[in-house]
């Protein structure tokens, strides 16, 4: 099994680039699954999630290709023909994202059975939302064995108000909504610009979306839809991890290639603690200096603070001269990072949904286990400024997310590496 070993200590300078939005591409590489057409998508990221997705897809008789490098990080996705509208425990267990073929299946084929994610690492994470949404679209639904089943001749509009806000439930929904007879109306929908990114996709190929991007979207039902190009948007989980990384290190980062009007929560919270960052329009620039102040964030669905960056912004706490309270909203169980951190060294105090951190206190290096993505990003940014050599087991889950994280990493200085040869 991989594992980084991370040297701390190194200021981060020079330029990093940031690769596409794995959770954009994991809905729109899903939306190809309601043409008969191509659809071909740029600025793939080369991380485990996207193979994963290839083979659910493959597994159910679409054609996919990737490539990488040269070939812009495209993949070219056609289902001609879907022998097998399924996907499996086996994925589906590796990917709870499997559950966004689901809407798109039934639209397409009247026929999909998709496994029931179990719970994970970090909450129960149900998909109820999903569920209720394609019955108020005329899907039948059946549930045996572990699996969903949903069927319906044509799924008809409806108007569906979300109890909760969830991401990848709007974007199921969506994808089902374009295929279906009559207009759909979403409320309460997620705003995240992977959803934006995704009708943007679906537009193209021929679908009638208005309002992605807010809280209500209008769909009006298409009979068919098109292959189309499309270029994903950049990852702003990514850019952010990296911006905390160039501010906790001290260091000199220009990320590049990212969307800095997706970063506002992001940047306005390292004001706050007083790291320095300068923007363009495709890249910004942070400026490490430290002793930075701490503050408090508390996540929410976008465009509030996301929880996909809580454990990093946890990193950057300890590192920060005072108390942090982190608050998280959106996951039950989504500290699991902290009590590696504590391991380092940090000072951390888990109170139900709230972690009271307080810094500063000198971390160092200690042997660690990755328990998520997320979480695994926050290791490798306490390690950066740990005292040592820190050993980070369980790389897996960071290759899920982070498209070569210590080739980037060592790019502007950072003395990490990896043993064992297990890229995605
Ligand atoms: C997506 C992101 C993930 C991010 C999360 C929140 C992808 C592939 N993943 O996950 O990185 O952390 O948004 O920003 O885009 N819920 C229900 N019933 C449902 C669906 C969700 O109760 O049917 C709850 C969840 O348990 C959670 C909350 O709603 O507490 C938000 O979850 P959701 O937005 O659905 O997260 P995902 O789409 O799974």
């Amino acid at each position: 099994m991989d594992k980084l070993v991370i040297r701390g200590g190194e200021p981060l300078l020079g330029t990093v680039r940031v690769s596409g939005a794995k959770n954009a591409a994991l809905p729109c590489m899903a939306a190809a699954l309601l043409t008969d057409e191509p659809v071909i998508l740029e600025n793939i990221p080369q991380v485990r999630d996207i193979q994963t997705t290839r083979n659910l897809l493959a597994a159910m008789g679409a054609e996919v290709e990737l490539g990488y490098g040269r070939a812009h990080h495209r993949t070219t996705i056609h289902c001609q023909n879907l022998a097998s509208p399924e996907a499996s425990y086996e994925l589906v267990k590796t990917m709870r994202a499997s559950t966004l073929v689901l809407g798109p299946l039934v639209a397409r084929c009247g026929r999909a059975r998709v496994s029931l994610p179990g719970g994970c690492a970090i909450g129960q994470r149900p998909i109820d939302l999903h569920i209720k949404g394609l019955e108020l679209l005329g899907a039948k639904i059946t549930q045996d064995h572990g699996y969903v089943e949903a069927t319906a001749t044509r799924l008809r509009g409806a108007e569906i108000a979300f109890d909760k806000i969830t991401v990848t439930g709007t974007e199921d929904l969506l994808m089902a909504a374009t295929l279906a007879d009559g207009e759909t109306i979403l409320q309460n929908a997620a705003r995240e610009p992977e959803v934006a990114d995704l009708a943007a996709l679906l537009n193209k190929m021929g679908a009638k979306i208005q309002g992605a991007g807010t809280a209500t979207i209008r769909i009006k039902g298409v009979a068919k839809l098109k292959g189309a190009k499309h270029r994903i948007i950049p990852d702003r989980i990514e850019a952010g991890t990296f911006l905390i990384a160039g501010a906790l290190t001290g260091g000199d980062l220009n990320i590049a290639g990212c969307d800095p009007t997706h970063l506002v929560a992001i940047l306005s919270k390292l004001k706050e603690t007083g790291v320095k960052t300068k923007s363009t329009a495709t890249s910004v620039r942070v400026m490490g200096d430290n002793p930075f102040a701490a503050c408090d964030i508390s996540t929410e669905e976008y465009p509030g603070f996301p929880t996909d960056m809580q454990a990093q912004f946890m990193a950057l706490a300890t590192q920060a001269e005072g108390t942090s309270i982190v608050t998280e909203n959106i996951f039950e169980n989504r500290f699991m990072h902290a009590q590696e951190l504590v391991r380092m060294g940090a000072n951390i105090k888990i109170e139900g949904r709230r972690a009271v951190v307080r810094g500063k206190t000198p971390l160092s290096a200690a042997a660690v286990l990755a328990s998520d993505l997320r979480a695994s990003a926050s290791l490798v940014l306490a390690a950066l400024v740990a005292d040592g050599e820190t050993i980070i087991d369980r790389v897996y889950h960071i290759d899920r997310g982070y498209e070569k994280i210590e080739e980037k990493l060592k790019g502007v200085g950072a003395q990490i590496r990896r043993i064992g040869n297990m890229l995605p």
